[in-house]
């Protein structure tokens, strides 16, 4: 009996050329020679299609999906390696992240077999991946010894209070003992056995306070008793939250923090808007890891969660008008419309997230004061939407153009007609399973030739008065926005949404990404903002450039000091900052199917961007907060 096996090494020589050489080495580490054979892998790389390859010949790809194989006739004998060489490469390769992430080999039987695969290695040269969370830091001198974070904004406290008891509820409204309910049960579930609250301990006197502003609250320590007061829910919330979090820090670091005897918390968000983005169409993840990260997400203070529900790569949400489109959309594997992508197995893998998914989703989020804002990322980087249905296509289109991802011919074409129609089955959907006052269309990334060689798209422009893509874009995001607006709905676009005549201001907000200057230009030209610069608040990028931490670096390295270090609207001037609305993080998951380095890409750079959302800048300390972060929970997936 034969018996079949390999090993896939591969490593990246970044002098070679432009973008580095990079080279796939397959050992045939089985009994049985092999010909005749393919290897089909993912990859963050991408080769360039059509491109020289020495060694092999590249059959097929899209994005980072290639299928090779060797030169005609070639034998791979046991023990013996297939060496594959590569110059011309997408972008430069910087961390062991970038390499090979599933793999096949396919025999002239059809017999597949997955090989080992080895990170990535550097000019050849093994090593260990960096996942090591970051260390405590010493508290400051002069630093309230309270383990809150964020930072509250006013802080007087004295003496010290025995924390061997719980927290508990002496008198309350109605709205505050949700709130107690709330917050026990997420304390439960992130820190279980912990004993935070319960019936009979600290005592906790809650009291309506209408001159409270909109979630803040007020705690009052006496000796004997503790008031916390609030004007709503939410105030009763992280006044809650703030209380657990000095309990927990007084008994795990009692040389540096205390549960205070005295003295008063006055406590406020700067901002309104304090969020997290999440990528959930390059990978599959389950409700209950989203609900997970919503939870650490409310122990920050943070409230808004942009769920990215589409890209090239799947489209996640059950549509009933368009039963076809997640059935076949929110799959890839052999043989489906979309090949293994991004460490997908090659076997059927992906997700559809059903009306009862998504309602499961929102009450969890909504219990914690999370709204959960749906992003449709339309018109671009729509490839699965348009194979799937392929008659939002231009029959006539006649040019082949390549998204950034290197994904061909990827927009909806806002010169035919049905987009719209489905798109109202989209929004119809949308409205009906999210609460949000926010709807996000996305917007990003539209390649400049798009829509070039449609036919249907040149005679819009001579009918419209339109001229290029970006114009075109104006005009299809403003008629969705119309859509949106039908229904009472906001629309949110990444930065592009102002290009070419842009959405209108008026019922939009845009997310600035690619520089912490672009935000600015657009709350100058009217429209209101949402900060999540890459360089700032991009979780995927990696946090130091040595090549064995995890990540992508292409808008650099967001180490955990620059992510805190963020300084929104620092340098804007007085009318502009009105338009402000937040901050958010985003996870672009591309990385993410190894779910273990989902903790160490998000945290504690979660906690950095919450910080910076809710805490005044004067508040800020690098310091105290590195000796805070490491009570800060993490979701704990994979
Ligand atoms: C983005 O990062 N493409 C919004």
């Amino acid at each position: 009996m034969s018996t079949y096996a390999f090993r896939l090494d591969s490593d990246c020589n970044p002098d070679a050329a432009a973008h580095g050489r990079l080279q796939l080495v397959l050992t045939n580490t089985g009994a049985s020679p092999v010909s005749d054979f393919v290897l089909e892998v993912t990859s963050l790389f991408r080769i360039k299609p059509g491109s020289q390859i020495e060694g092999a010949r590249l059959i097929e790809q899209l994005s980072n999906y290639h299928k090779l194989a060797p030169e005609e006739g070639f034998v791979l004998a046991p023990g013996a390696s297939w060496t594959i060489t590569a110059t011309e490469i997408s972008h430069t390769l910087r961390h062991y992240t970038y390499g090979p992430k599933s793999a096949v080999i396919t025999l002239k039987d059809g017999t597949k077999i997955g090989p080992e695969i080895t990170p990535m290695t550097l000019r050849g040269e093994r090593g260990d991946p960096v996942m090591a969370a970051p260390a405590r830091g010493q508290l400051p001198s002069g630093e309230a010894p309270i383990s809150v974070i964020p930072c509250p904004e006013h802080v007087d406290v004295h003496g010290r209070r025995a924390v061997d008891r719980v927290l508990m509820l002496e008198s309350a409204t109605d709205e505050a003992s949700a709130a107690f309910t709330a917050v026990s049960a997420l304390a439960e579930r992130l820190f279980p056995g912990e004993a935070l609250f319960g019936s009979e301990g600290i005592a906790i006197t809650c009291v309506a306070d209408s001159a409270i502003r909109e979630a803040g609250y007020l705690i009052a320590f006496q000796p004997d008793a503790v008031t916390l007061s609030a004007a709503d829910m939410a105030g009763f919330r992280y006044g809650l939250i703030s209380l657990a979090q000095m309990l927990r820090g007084a008994r795990q670091h009692p040389e540096d923090f205390v549960f205070p005897a005295r003295g008063t918390i006055s406590d406020a968000p700067r901002f309104g808007w304090r969020g997290s983005h999440l990528d959930v169409a390059r990978q599959v993840y389950m409700i209950a890891e989203l609900k997970a990260f919503l939870d650490t997400m409310a122990w920050n203070k943070l409230n808004r969660f942009h769920i990215h529900l589409n890209d090239d790569e799947a489209w996640r949400l059950d549509i009933p008008a368009y039963p076809g489109l997640a059935e076949k959309a929110a799959w890839r594997g052999p043989g489906e419309i979309l090949p293994p992508l991004l460490g997908t197995p090659f076997a059927r893998h992906g997700i559809v997230y059903r009306a009862a998914d998504i309602s499961e989703l929102v009450d969890h989020g909504l219990g914690l004061g999370i709204d959960i804002v749906p992003e449709i990322d339309i018109p671009g980087h729509c490839y699965c939407v348009l194979q799937a249905l392929p008659q939002l296509r231009d029959p006539g289109e006649n040019e082949l153009y390549r998204s950034i991802q290197y994904f061909p011919n990827n927009a909806l074409n806002p010169a035919v007609e049905e987009t719209y129609v489905f798109l109202e089955a989209v929004i119809e959907t949308l409205v009906r399973l999210f609460p949000s006052k926010w709807i996000h269309i996305g917007g990003d990334e539209v390649p400049e030739e798009a829509w070039t060689g449609s036919p249907r798209a040149r005679a819009m422009e001579k009918v419209e008065g339109l001229q290029g893509s970006h114009q075109l874009q104006s005009y299809f995001l403003k008629r969705v926005q119309s859509l949106l607006a039908r229904h009472g709905k906001i629309a949110g676009a990444w930065e592009e949404g102002a290009l070419g005549g842009g959405i209108e201001a008026d019922g939009a907000y845009l997310v600035a990404w690619k520089k912490s200057e672009s935000g600015r230009q657009l709350a100058e030209w009217g429209y209101d903002v949402v900060l999540a610069p890459a360089e700032h608040t991009y979780f995927d990028m990696a946090q130091s450039a040595d090549w064995w931490e995890p990540g992508a670096s292409w808008a650099g390295v967001v180490t955990l000091e620059a992510c805190y270090g963020f300084d929104p609207a620092g340098d804007w001037p007085e009318a502009a900052r009105g338009r402000l609305w937040g901050v958010q993080s985003c996870l672009w998951s591309e990385n993410l199917c190894d779910r273990k380095l989902f903790d160490h890409l998000v945290y504690p750079r979660l906690s950095a961007v919450a910080e910076t959302a809710w805490s005044p800048p004067a508040r800020k300390n690098y310091s105290r907060f590195m000796a805070i972060q490491t009570l800060m929970p993490r979701a704990g997936l994979g």
